[in-house]
């Protein structure tokens, strides 16, 4: 097995929890350097990167180094070689494979007699002959760290004679994953869920059965349409199943790889790219537009700007304003609420009609997954050192999924933090010392607390520039 299934040790994890994150943050720069010096500490670099992933708030700035240090472990030859035992289908009959690549997620594939006692949640692997007992403790959800979700217990059986009969016997292969987690906020529904049961499940174009644990009812009902797409048959909820469930195959867990995105090498077979989930979204929910509106055919026309305004936190104070200035620059502008009183279907029909997507770093901008490709991403970005996150979250997605990115840091003078705690406060001086004091209070100040008054001299360059894109096309 790989190594970084191998729990560190209690005392270890005790000692991490200890560790400020600066000094944290420290550590891992030096391991970084260290690992460019030596491929030879790819291991214990992985190990180290992976443990203290689990035991912080993965959004943190820290995050752009753990990305860096656990795509370290993956280019390694050492590690490369270590990890590839878990990259995907096993060839014979009656295995399991375990993959924890990247720092998010832990799967087993089971491949064989696999039988599914729903309520005891054990996944066992009935051999055909005498075999090592082996077991593995996965949380479905596709973030390994969620504490509200329930374990799964992937069990490979030493005889045939300890196997819970069936109570129901499948030809397909099944793909057992978890709601639940941060499920209900629009991005972590696509990035910790819907991208990671497209990776695990297109490959059977829709001869795949979903299993449900941590159901939350709703979801099935609002992303319909997708999971329409991916499997031919109704989810079964295993929060509320007494019966033992027999297949050739199960995926027990769902695999992150990156925010919104799909790294090829690791998806099963190495068939799929950011772009194929796009292509698919647009094609279930039946987008008509697959491309921007072209100013070289249409000269005259007016590329359409979507503004997505937010109710609570991060609004636009000065919208009308913003969209004087968008019209100005040659767009027809447009802005929309577009949380939660519409339908997800009608949401992406909506956005596939416009070429420019504008909005403050937020769950909204998960729209852009509905714009055609070649349409602009406008990414306003909050005052406090929030570019890192801002661009793993909605800007490399963008870039991969064929969109134009643009982003727009707000100054001190743009955000009501300015007004609302003074010049003097940290906030406002030391964003970094606030990042470090932790994701709390980060989260407070730079995404709770702000909204944002765009300065429109300034921010009408950016406005040109997603014209000139358009006019590009
Ligand atoms: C399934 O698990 C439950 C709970 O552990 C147990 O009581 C039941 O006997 C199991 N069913 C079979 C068929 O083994």
């Amino acid at each position: 097995m790989s190594f970084c299934e191998e729990k560190p040790g209690k005392s270890m994890k005790k000692a991490l929890i200890h560790l400020n994150i600066g000094f944290v943050v420290g550590i891992l720069s030096v391991l970084l350097i260290y690992l460019v010096a030596s491929q030879r500490s790819a291991v214990t670099t992985c190990a180290v990167a992976t443990t203290v992933a689990q035991l912080i708030t993965d959004k943190q700035l820290i995050k752009e180094i753990l990305v860096k240090l656990v795509s370290a472990c993956t280019i390694s030859p050492i590690a490369d070689k270590q990890l590839n035992q878990g990259s995907g289908e096993s060839s014979e009959k009656g295995k399991v494979v375990y993959n924890t690549k990247g720092y998010y997620s832990e799967t087993c594939e089971v491949d064989g007699d696999v039988r599914i006692n729903s309520t005891a949640l054990t996944v066992s692997l009935v051999p055909t002959s005498w075999s090592e007992h082996r077991e593995w403790r996965i949380r479905p959800y596709s973030r390994k760290t969620m504490p509200d979700v329930k374990m799964v217990t992937v069990t490979q059986l030493q005889d045939k004679a300890a196997a819970p009969a069936c109570t129901v016997t499948y030809s397909v292969p099944a793909v057992l994953f978890a709601l639940g987690g941060l499920t209900g906020n629009f991005w972590h529904d696509f990035t910790d869920v819907l991208v990671p049961l497209f990776i695990a499940s297109r490959r059977y174009a829709g001869e795949v059965q979903f299993l449900i644990t941590n159901m939350r009812p709703w979801y099935p009902v609002a992303y319909k349409t997708i999971l329409q797409g991916l499997s031919k048959y109704d989810v079964v909820d295993l929060d509320d199943d007494a019966h033992v469930r027999c297949f050739p195959h199960v995926t027990v867990g769902i695999h992150q790889h990156r925010d919104l995105g799909i790294i090829p090498e690791w998806s099963p077979g190495g068939r799929l790219a950011t772009p194929d989930f796009t292509r698919f979204v647009r094609e279930v929910y039946a987008l008509p537009r697959d491309a921007p509106a072209s100013l070289v055919r249409e000269p005259g026309r007016r590329p359409r700007l979507l503004l997505i305004h937010r109710g609570h936190s991060r609004r636009f104070m000065n919208r009308q304003e913003i969209l004087r200035a968008a019209e100005a620059a040659g767009f027809e502008a447009v802005a929309m609420d577009l949380r939660r009183d519409v339908t997800v279907d009608e949401q992406a029909r909506v956005v596939n009609s416009f070429d420019v997507l504008l909005g403050v770093h937020g769950a909204g901008l998960t729209n852009l997954l509905f714009l055609p490709p070649g349409a602009v991403l406008i990414q306003v970005v909050p005052y406090g050192k929030m570019d890192v996150i801002a661009t793993l979250e909605f800007g490399e997605p963008a870039k991969e999924m064929g969109l134009r990115y643009l982003d727009y840091s707000v100054t001190a003078e743009e955000s009501t933090l300015l007004e609302m705690l003074g010049s003097e406060h940290p906030a406002i001086k030391h964003p970094g010392a606030i990042h470090r004091s932790g994701w709390d209070k980060m989260t407070e100040f730079y995404l709770d607390k702000q909204s944002v008054r765009i300065n429109i001299a300034r921010f009408t360059a950016t406005l040109t520039q997603a014209f000139d894109y358009l006019r590009q096309q």
